[in-house]
């Protein structure tokens, strides 16, 4: 049975900051951000929108090409969670008033759980539990103010859907897959910023890299002659430029500039990361790649890892959203250091009591309004009522 990636699409913040306007601020050589990290622009999620706003918001442009009244699984992967019970997806599922008869259900394994999700999705299809699988992926990635992460920051959300006789690409059984205790990286539940060991997480990034695509090449006979291109997890784009070398010295060959496209413009966007990955090569490589297959390298701190690979589908061109994506990148609002400093130090704790969450003018579809009873509520924004969907109910204008 063919099963895998359907339908994809993403979403980013209205706002960013070039990374040249934060070396400034932060007294570093600019080229150090844009030639030595390979980073130019990140994404900033203003106070109304979080890890629900964004992939609902990637998913209400499915609704374009795909029906998503028959998902019967929806899987939301993300590291940036709103609630230790809920999962978050299940706000998504009332924001698009998708079926009762549908799991839902939160995932959490650093960057790496989205892939995991994107196994999960598949085997449900294969063994009849599920018909069609919507997987979202959402993260805003902080490290705070002034610190050595703070250029790869960024944040964004990759809806996906996932079906028998995918019309972009299908996953392959072959995969091989790692996991070792460190401390990398990681989130106490008390802090809202990653404590990260970066020099240390890259190191480790690039030796999980070798480990499973070692075992990758043991247990399927595959080598580097047989995939057309790889997609990687981009947590920085040097990093992945590095572990495009660790491969092959001849990275230009498998697409390097088209996968980091998006992600040098947006930043790290954690469980989504991988996923926008995928779609700026599909979408920025001017080579036809249908019937190649993809090599596949998923990271996640703490760490597990996996190598996979996908077969591209006839026609896949036909299916991706290339010219919604480049709108959303071509009209981001640019926001000085201050805009930024007050976006990012907006908290959220100050608004428990039902006041108002200060509307920005350019959100998304969706946005974050108040918080009443500990519960979130959320809305349409008030500028595309006028674009009101049916998917959208009413209960949700209460402001
Ligand atoms: N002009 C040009 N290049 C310059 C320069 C200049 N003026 N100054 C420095 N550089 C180069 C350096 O030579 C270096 O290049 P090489 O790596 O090729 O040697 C590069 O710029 C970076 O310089 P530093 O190593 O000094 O940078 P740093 O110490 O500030 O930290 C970082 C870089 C560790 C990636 C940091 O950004 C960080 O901590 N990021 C967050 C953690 C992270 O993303 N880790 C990745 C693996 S973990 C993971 O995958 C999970 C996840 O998503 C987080």
């Amino acid at each position: 049975m063919n099963v895998g990636i359907d339908g994809f699409s993403f979403y980013t913040p209205k706002y960013f900051l070039p990374l040249q306007t934060l070396a400034l601020a932060r007294q570093v050589d600019p080229q150090k951000y844009l030639r030595g990290l390979g980073q130019y622009r990140m994404a900033v999620l203003p106070p109304d929108e979080d890890v629900v706003t964004m992939g609902a918001n990637a998913a209400v442009n499915l609704l374009n090409k795909h029906s998503l009244d028959d998902v019967d699984l929806l899987l939301f992967a993300t590291e940036s969670a709103i609630d230790q019970s809920k999962a978050g997806g299940l706000f998504i599922h009332g924001l698009l008033k998708l079926s009762e008869r549908c799991r839902v259900v939160e995932l959490k394994q650093a960057c790496y759980s989205g892939v995991f999700g994107l196994q999960l999705a598949v085997s449900f299809i294969k063994s009849k539990m599920a018909k069609k699988v919507l997987l979202i992926t959402s993260d805003n990635a902080r490290y705070g103010l002034a610190t050595a992460g703070e250029s790869s920051q960024g944040a964004a959300a990759v809806a996906l859907l996932i079906t028998e006789n995918p019309r972009i690409t299908a996953l392959e059984e072959q995969a091989a897959f790692c996991s070792f205790d460190t401390m990398d990286f990681f989130k106490p539940n008390y802090m809202s910023e990653a404590i990260v060991d970066g020099h240390y997480s890259c190191t480790v990034y690039l030796n999980f890299l070798k480990k499973t695509w070692q075992i990758y090449q043991d247990e399927t006979g595959l080598g580097l002659n047989d995939f057309s291109a790889f997609c990687f997890h981009i947590p920085v784009p040097r990093l992945v430029e590095k572990a495009y070398q660790q491969l092959d010295k001849h990275s230009a060959l498998f697409h390097q500039e088209a996968l980091l496209y998006y992600s040098r413009h947006i930043g790290n966007s954690y469980t989504a990361s991988f996923f926008l990955g995928l779609a700026s090569l599909l979408e920025q490589s001017s080579c036809d790649f249908t019937g190649q297959r993809l090599g596949c390298y998923s990271y996640g701190s703490g760490s597990s890892s996996e190598f996979f690979s996908m077969i591209v589908q006839p026609n896949y061109k036909k299916h991706l959203n290339t010219d919604y994506h480049m709108h959303l990148l071509e009209n981001r609002i640019e926001l000085d250091i201050k805009r930024y400093e007050e976006f990012y130090d907006f908290n959220l704790l100050d608004h428990v009591n039902g006041c108002s969450i200060p509307c920005t003018v350019h959100s998304g579809y969706y946005r974050l309004v108040k918080i009443s009873n500990h519960q979130r509520i959320y809305a349409l924004h008030t500028q595309q009522k006028d674009l009101e969907r049916q998917v959208v109910d009413e209960k949700f204008y209460i402001f």
